[in-house]
């Protein structure tokens, strides 16, 4: 059988199994399975598919019908235009999520070295995103998961700041360094405050999360996901701890759900009285970052968003 034959079989099932980008994730899984990149595979479209590698491809596209993400499949995902490794372990980062990092880049953008922390890292998305962009910053990378720290880990390396991004494993802010953790996984000194705190925590309600079946979150991690009864439990809790670890005049950015604007909003009223709070929507107009900035220094500038 060519690549060719191989490439249309695998289109054929996926579309008769109405995945609506079959063309596109056929290619992916047989570039996946040759290593090979979307040039060199259309030159090599009159090739014999290895016969050894049918079998392989076969399973491939089973665990694809099985509607598992094509990113696990593939091990990587495409964030802020870095490609990552993902792992299980991970949240496969969402293009929502980015919108998080550009309100970060624009608040940190007046600062020469800003020291930015970044809650439940998972795949180190947010972490890395803003160290690529801002060479002068430090970032703190915190997760409760050691599985997901040695995945941030690798990405780390893979777009060379590890030097400048500290991974720290622990309950919200408290990170610390584990025994169980790589010898990669450098502690360094935690600093008492952050300009930027950033965080995109578990926020599914109990109730979303039994209702997960037929979704592809169901081959996530509950941990990365799982936000207890109302899905508020971590943001509420990192809001009363964040105060404390602000410096006057930094900023807390958080990703939430739409219909938790409300809930987050009186949160942050709470926790952070005086703050200036706005939620900005995403791409399709949900609301989905909050951004509560402390009046003190009049230095960090907000682009006009829409007011909480
Ligand atoms: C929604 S995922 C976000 C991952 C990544 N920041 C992204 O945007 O793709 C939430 C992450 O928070 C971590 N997490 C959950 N509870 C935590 C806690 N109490 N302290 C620190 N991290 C936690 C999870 O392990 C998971 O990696």
């Amino acid at each position: 059988m060519t690549i060719k034959q191989a490439l249309r079989q695998a289109i054929e099932t996926l579309t008769s199994n109405r995945f609506e980008e079959a063309h596109l994730e056929a290619e992916l899984l047989l570039r996946h399975l040759l290593g090979i990149g979307r040039a060199e595979l259309h030159l090599r479209l009159e090739d014999s598919l290895p016969p050894e590698q049918t079998p392989e491809l076969d399973r491939l596209i089973r665990r694809r019908l099985s509607h598992e993400p094509m990113a696990y499949i593939t091990g990587h995902k495409e964030f802020f235009g870095l490609d990552l490794i993902v792992t299980a372990d991970t949240l496969i980062p969402r293009p929502e999520t980015e919108l998080l990092v550009e309100k970060a880049l624009e608040l940190a953008g007046n600062r020469t070295s800003p020291t930015i922390a970044d809650v439940g890292t998972g795949c180190g998305a947010i972490a890395i995103a803003m160290a690529v962009h801002l060479p002068q910053a430090k970032v703190y990378a915190f997760d409760i998961s050691t599985a997901a720290l040695e995945v941030a880990a690798l990405n780390c390396e893979r777009h060379r700041v590890t030097e400048r991004v500290h991974l720290l494993q622990g309950d919200l802010l408290q990170g610390d360094l584990a025994s169980n953790i790589p010898a990669r996984i450098k502690a360094g000194d935690k600093p008492p405050r952050y300009d930027l705190i950033l965080a995109n925590l578990p926020y599914v309600s109990d109730r979303q999360m039994r209702g997960l079946c037929d979704d592809v979150r169901l081959f996530e991690p509950a941990l990365a996901l799982s936000g207890g009864p109302d899905g508020l439990q971590q943001i509420s809790r990192l809001l009363a701890q964040a105060r404390d670890k602000l410096h006057p005049g930094g900023a807390i950015l958080l990703e939430i759900s739409p219909e938790q604007r409300t809930g987050v909003v009186e949160l942050a009223g709470r926790h952070l009285p005086g703050d200036n709070v706005k939620v900005y929507p995403d791409l399709s107009g949900h609301d989905r970052v909050i951004v509560m900035e402390s009046k003190a220094d009049k230095n960090l500038a907000i682009a006009p968003g829409e007011g909480a």
